[in-house]
């Protein structure tokens, strides 16, 4: 039987009694560093939080970090599960939901990405302004819990105008290079063909991955605020001669991942005390 997001919310709370995160922070590919600047952490493993999906991805760790960043009381997922690696679209959906009810308004979501656009660079970020679904799935596809939204719903501000605002304001008080584009979620495995990319340019994508999107959509259903960052790790298939490999994406992802070592905490600090207020 499926799980419920809620037992993974009790569980939460149960390891951790005397803490409510108010953000939930999804660490990508490269990016899990990030988590070593949480104050205090209090770790759980997935495997305690029934439900929720492990990822056998290297540099995907598959662990909750809890505690406060720059003020900020922080749920940090150390690792995300990928449709490519087999999980069902609407397991995605529970851990963004457990962390719903547990307390978080607010969902940041970090992913790395192939750049599309020749002026956003390896080793640089792109806040996300807008998407494309290419994964011919979604997480919320079967029957509507309508604990958790409305069937339909609508994307039109699917990145919140008011955290970009706060991410590009963050960006430039530290000099740090924020462009901002289109996501476009594949289904993966594999990187793209350059014809793909050519037909994916002339669509408007700035930049594609294999994740996000699926998060994206759940935490819009039930209302939360979502802001979105690439770490840019290659230019996409075609636009250069270099062959596309993961060891690459994490090396590039390693060094983007400073920036955003430094971007986050001024961000998070701009948020505190009342996120979302
Ligand atoms: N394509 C898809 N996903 C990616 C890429 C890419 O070029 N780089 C990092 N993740």
């Amino acid at each position: 039987m499926a799980h419920d997001p809620q037992a993974a919310a009790d569980a939460i709370s149960v390891h951790a009694p005397d803490f409510q995160p108010r953000l939930a922070l999804v660490l990508g590919t490269g990016l899990g560093a990030l988590a070593e600047a949480i104050e205090h952490p209090f770790i759980i493993d997935y495997g305690d939080l029934p439900g929720f999906p492990r990822s056998a991805v290297e540099g995907h760790a598959g662990r909750l970090v809890l505690g406060k960043l720059a003020g900020v009381e922080v749920a940090c997922m150390q690792g995300r599960a990928h449709l490519y690696e087999g999980h069902a679209a609407a397991d995605l959906a529970l851990p963004i939901r457990a962390l719903h009810l547990a307390g978080c308004e607010t969902l940041v979501l970090t992913n790395a990405a192939g750049s599309l656009n020749p002026q956003f660079l390896p080793g640089s970020l792109m806040m996300l302004s807008d998407h494309i679904n290419m994964t011919g799935v979604n997480p919320l596809m079967g029957a509507n819990d309508t604990r958790f939204g409305e069937r339909f719903f609508d994307m039109s501000r699917a990145y919140d105008p008011e955290l970009r605002h706060r991410l590009a304001t963050s960006a430039t008080a530290l000099g740090i290079v924020l462009n901002e584009g289109v996501y476009m979620a594949l289904l993966g495995p594999n990187f793209e063909t350059p014809a793909e990319i050519r037909a994916f340019r002339t669509m408007g994508a700035d930049a594609v991955g294999m994740s996000t999107v699926p998060e994206c959509l759940v935490a819009r259903h039930c209302g939360m605020r979502v802001a979105a960052i690439s770490s840019l790790t290659n230019l996409a298939a075609g636009m250069t001669d270099e062959e596309l490999s993961h060891e690459q994406s994490l090396a590039v992802g390693a060094e983007a991942a400073k920036d955003l070592q430094r971007l986050l905490p001024e961000f998070l600090s701009k948020l505190s005390p009342g996120v979302g207020e």
